[in-house]
């Protein structure tokens, strides 16, 4: 280490000042850059903070249904919406070797068979804006439809989600 500082301090003080400025030029610049551009552990962050809102958003529905909590339609349409909201979001958070996060549940088989991961999404977003339709015809046709929307995240979580965490 002060090996390393040594040659760091007699390399900066050959350098002529236009060498400085230079150099410090390019370091705020590489700064700027890392900045702008999120790393791949902020981008496996913000995909399961969806995830989370969404797996909220399904357990208060979840406690309408089995009518642990009371039947509010206007509850159940806004944590339909936090899910349908999700996907098109979600969706755009998984770039290529993004499944190496030692962090992440994401699947490689994402990346094998992508076309149906998004539609797998889609169908999250059609299915969830369904449910929200019917809890505004009531409490019985809530409870039909998102028996259909639990299937739905089962669905995708089976073929795509890892069992690790
Ligand atoms: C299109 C596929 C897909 C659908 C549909 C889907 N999920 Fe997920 N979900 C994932 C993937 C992939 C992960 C792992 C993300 C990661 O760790 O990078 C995940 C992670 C999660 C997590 C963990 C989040 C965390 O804290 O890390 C929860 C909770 C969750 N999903 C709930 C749900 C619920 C509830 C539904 C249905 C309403 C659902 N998901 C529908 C793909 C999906």
């Amino acid at each position: 280490m002060k090996y390393l500082k040594r040659i760091l301090s007699s390399l900066w003080s050959s350098m002529s000042s236009v060498g400085r400025a230079f150099s410090l030029a390019l370091t705020l610049v590489a700064a700027a850059v890392s900045l702008s551009s999120p790393t791949l552990a902020d981008v496996v962050k913000e995909r399961q903070e969806i995830m989370k809102a969404v797996g909220q958003a399904a357990k208060l529905a979840q406690n309408m249904a089995s009518g642990k909590l009371p039947f509010d339609p206007a509850r159940a349409k806004g944590a339909m919406r936090t899910i349908s909201d999700a996907p098109d979001k979600f969706v755009k958070l998984f770039p290529t070797g993004s499944h190496t996060d030692p962090e992440t549940a994401a699947s490689p088989a994402i990346w094998k068979n992508m076309a149906d991961f998004l539609s797998k999404a889609q169908k999250l977003k059609r299915v969830s804006s369904e449910v929200a339709a019917a809890a505004a015809q009531g409490e019985a046709a809530f409870r039909i439809a998102f028996d259909k929307l639990s299937r739905v995240c089962k669905d995708c979580h089976q073929s795509y989600k890892l069992k690790k965490r």
